[in-house]
């Protein structure tokens, strides 16, 4: 980020209008003094979020999402902080050049090296004769050297110590090593982890190596695929196969295919359909379901075409609508996973599938049907009932009475009955979520806390209040506080001016003290304040100190057995006490 001085970064910040930038991405209302709209980052039925013109900032206050322009870009199109600024500086048409800017990884970037180098490594083995044989079987599956060069597919060869010690002559440490997840220690020493496997590498969401999938492609008796294992950078369920690669195209598409493997997203692509990405064999996850929610409008479902793929459409749905999206779902002919359906009826047929999902509500009908013996009333009420659960989850009233007109003709049961058993339903549902708002109860907060909040809040608005905030030295007892309030303090002495925008883009690097800046922003606190309110905040806090100490130091006297000590102790703490003025 060197290139970027923070005066850059705070011109552009103020070059644009957080509302113009975020009402891009989604409608905002004017509403008194603030703009508000749906939130983006979670499932938002009402508008919650608010985007306010004059601190240049957005806060959600139902999630608790918020920051400045630069923030909102990054979490609404999961880039770096500097691509943000980039993407910022271009609309508001400012050139810089951050070409050669090369982000700190800090204390991650050895991994990233040690992936990059290997990666380097591994699809050089693939080009050389101990290759051929990898080569020859990708080349049976129809991958050929461009696919190898796109997708940066490489090898490790039967030798299992040569990435070991490619990686230590460049004076990589065993720790990094051994953190990467490619190399191991046992009692012969340093080995590689991967070898005579073929090496997909797979990408966090700025498209950076972080970590690789194994594929057997000899001895079919060993674990098909290996991946690396988790580290601080590859979290499996926050990443999706592919996915810097096709986000671009799905925005343009409007629309997200997501597969199960990773060889079928390289088949779709291979054919030109490139806004493909693969939840890698593992169900999907709850950031998995908000980013997907974010890459396009239309989500559809191309699952391997068996049990497992129905079952994982079944759960991958229920994660997406918990952040409000009903996906498509295409289904295969004869069982296949893509990868094989493209490979048997070809690109045409593909193409057609994609482009006519079915509703999930059918694809659910179907499913509920597989293996009942509908012929048997029983089993045939069950489905029935089945249904009409499903469709009480849904909310498109149209879809709703479409599919009841429709299990009515198939079961030859009257409508109405239906209608009836489907109000049973609602009625439930409405009940569970009146006793869930129950449970909620408001939480007390302490005196002292609330002084911590509103004191951080001016501080946050005043200079003044940072001074004397400064000046009085208070330290403040919650950890989160404290060292939001030394940030703060920070940025003043720094820049000499406070401005809660330019404030977010020094801290953009720390999610948690965004949190609770955001946290203390969202306090409905009248604007103004008088200097007398502001020492009460102090005292309150100084006074929560004293009697912390007071009761460490009785703690000490207590355990403590030499009798003078003893007495110095009990000599500290009145002091403390007459300090503080406290008559306890
Ligand atoms: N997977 C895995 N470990 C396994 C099997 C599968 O991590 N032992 C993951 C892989 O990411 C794979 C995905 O689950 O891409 C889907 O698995 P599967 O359908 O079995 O693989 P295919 O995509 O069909 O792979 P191939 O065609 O190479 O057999
Ligand atoms: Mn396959």
């Amino acid at each position: 980020m060197s290139v970027l001085s923070t005066e850059l970064i705070n011109e552009i910040r103020s070059s644009v209008n957080i509302v113009d930038v975020v009402s891009s991405y989604l409608p905002l209302i004017k509403r008194g003094k603030n703009y508000f709209g749906l939130c983006p980052f979670h499932n938002d039925k009402n508008p919650s979020m608010s985007v306010s013109p004059e601190r240049q900032i957005y806060t959600c206050f139902s999630c608790g999402a918020t920051g400045n322009v630069f923030n909102f870009i990054m979490d609404y199109e999961n880039v770096s902080f500097v691509e943000a600024v980039k993407m910022v500086a271009d609309k508001a048409g400012i050139s810089i050049n951050i070409g050669q800017a090369k982000p700190s990884f800090n204390k991650n970037s050895e991994l990233y090296e040690i992936y990059e180098i290997s990666q380097k490594f591994y699809q050089n083995n693939i080009n050389t004769a101990d290759g051929k044989k990898a080569k020859e079987y990708l080349l049976k599956r129809g991958i050929t050297d461009d696919i190898i060069k796109d997708f940066g597919i490489g090898l490790s060869l039967k030798k299992n110590d040569l990435l070991t010690n490619l990686l230590m002559k460049k004076n990589y440490s065993p720790n990094s090593l051994l953190k990467s997840g490619l190399i191991v220690k046992n009692e012969y020493g340093y080995n590689d982890i991967y070898y005579n496997r073929i090496m997909f590498p797979l990408w966090d969401l700025n498209g950076r190596i972080v970590g690789y999938s194994g594929r057997v492609y000899e001895d079919e008796d060993s674990s098909k695929y290996i991946n690396t294992r988790e580290t601080e950078i590859f979290k499996k369920g926050e990443i999706l196969y592919n996915y810097h690669r096709a986000k671009e195209e799905c925005r343009i598409k409007q629309s997200v295919i997501v597969m199960e493997g990773f060889m079928d997203v390289i088949r779709a692509y291979t054919i030109g359909v490139k806004n493909v990405v693969a939840t890698m064999g593992t169900a999907v996850t709850k950031s998995q379901a908000m980013l997907l929610k974010k890459m396009a409008k239309d989500i559809i479902l191309c699952f391997d075409s068996d049990d497992a793929g129905y079952k994982a459409v079944i759960n991958c749905s229920e994660e997406l609508n918990k952040v409000g999206i009903t996906p498509k779902v295409v289904i295969l002919d004869d069982e296949l996973d893509p990868d094989d359906y493209i490979k048997k009826f070809g690109k045409e047929l593909f193409i057609r599938k994609i482009e006519n999902p079915i509703n999930l509500i059918d694809f659910k009908l179907n499913y509920l049907k597989k293996g009942l013996d509908l012929t048997n009333s029983e089993e045939f009420a069950g489905y029935i009932n089945n249904v009409i659960k499903e469709l009480a989850k849904i909310e498109d009233e149209i879809l709703r009475e479409l599919t009841l007109n429709k299990l009515s003709e198939e079961a030859k049961i009257d409508i109405t009955i239906l209608r009836n058993r489907l109000a049973h339903f609602n009625l439930e549902k409405d009940v569970s979520v009146k006793q869930e708002i129950k449970k909620e109860k408001p939480i007390k907060i302490d005196k002292y806390v609330k002084a911590e909040q509103n004191l951080l809040y001016y501080m946050l608005h005043s200079k003044e209040v940072i001074k004397i905030y400064n000046k009085k030295i208070t330290f403040m007892p919650t950890e989160k506080y404290r060292l939001l309030a030394k940030e703060i303090s920070y940025f003043y002495k720094k820049y000499n001016y406070i401005d809660i925008a330019d404030f977010l883009s020094m801290i953009n690097d720390s999610p948690n003290l965004i949190k609770t800046a955001g946290e203390i922003m969202s306090l409905d606190l009248k604007e103004d304040y008088t200097i007398d309110e502001i020492n009460d905040y102090i005292e309150v806090i100084k006074e929560y100190n004293i009697k912390s100490e007071i009761n460490r130091l009785k703690e000490k006297m207590r355990l403590e057995v030499d009798p003078i000590k003893k007495a110095e102790l009990a000599q500290k703490i009145v002091k403390l006490k007459v300090e503080g003025e406290i008559n306890d």
